[in-house]
């Protein structure tokens, strides 16, 4: 496995690689969830590109850039273990915005609610990079996590958008055994807190029991969704939404695929998660 730290590195080693090329871009600190989308593109790619790098842009100024939890040498071992060929894992202090870097990739639709609502300025940070990378990687396969369903979303626009010809996959979210979505961020909980933590799943499976059973309005399992939740008083809701999976336009009725989504803050640690309702899952 090569790593490259620098661009011109990285393209005189992916020049060497064997299409077609797929890519998992990443901030590191890497989990099962990051190598479950690895092996996605190992299956379907000869070559297999992973990136790691901390954009600073997608982090408000008052968000957790500084403390992002940070191993290259595990996350290294890790990729090389799943078989991957080429880590792009450019030096942070130089980083990948060259001084002066004026150029902004922004979706004002799709990033208006959810986590856009809640982070104004995150979307067009990752839309950015991630464009970026694109150019420097030049994949034919790129994959994400539904874990982060809005950002799957922009990122399929983005493609269809600037005419990247990249085929998009999205990999399931991976969990632990008692629901909660595996992330970076859960390193920074208090046991207090994990042991909190997996009531956002259950009210998520809650959510898919009723929709499963008939409910189709959404607000009667948007309640049934906040009382679960505040029976852990460790956890502060910040939204719970249910969405038309394409759009994200909120839904009175659930008529069509539906996005479940939430986040919540367990001290200061910030977890979001999701699930999809789909028609058919529904009796009906
Ligand atoms: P990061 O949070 O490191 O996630 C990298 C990829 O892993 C994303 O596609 C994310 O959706 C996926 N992922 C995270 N947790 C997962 C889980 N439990 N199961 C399945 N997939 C999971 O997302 C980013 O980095 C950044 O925004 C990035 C796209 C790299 C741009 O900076």
């Amino acid at each position: 496995m090569d790593v490259a730290k620098s661009i011109a590195e990285f393209r005189a080693l992916r020049a060497e690689l064997a299409g077609p090329v797929g890519f998992v871009p990443t901030m590191g600190y890497l989990h099962e969830g990051h190598l479950s989308l690895v092996r996605i593109a190992r299956e379907r790619c000869a070559s297999v590109v992973a990136s790691i790098f901390v954009n600073p842009t997608q982090f408000a100024p008052t968000e957790d850039l500084a403390d992002y939890p940070r191993d290259l040498d595990r996350d290294l071992e890790l990729l090389e273990r799943e078989g991957v060929d080429l880590v792009f894992a450019p030096d942070e202090g130089v980083g990948l915005y060259a001084e002066g870097h004026d150029t902004w990739v922004e979706l004002p639709n799709l990033t208006s609610r959810l986590e856009g609502a809640s982070r104004p300025t995150h979307f067009r940070g990752v839309a950015t990079i991630v464009a970026k990378l694109f150019n420097i990687v030049n994949p034919d396969v790129a994959v994400f996590g539904q874990k982060d369903a809005q950002q799957a979303l922009v990122i399929r626009r983005l493609i269809a958008d600037l005419d990247f010809d990249i085929e998009m996959v999205v990999g399931p979210t991976v969990r632990e055994p008692d629901g909660l979505a595996m992330s970076s961020r859960n390193a920074y909980l208090s046991p207090e807190e994990r042991a909190a933590a997996p009531v956002l799943f259950r009210s998520l499976e809650h959510a898919k029991a009723l929709a499963r059973g008939g409910e189709r309005r959404a607000d009667r399992i948007l309640a049934d969704m906040k009382a679960l939740i505040a029976t852990a008083p460790l956890v502060k809701i910040q939204y719970v939404s249910i969405a038309d999976a394409h759009t994200l336009e909120e839904l009175d009725e659930i008529d069509r695929p539906a996005l479940v989504s939430l986040a919540a803050h367990l001290g200061t640690t910030r977890l979001i998660d999701n699930v999809l309702l789909e028609p058919n899952q529904e009796s009906t």
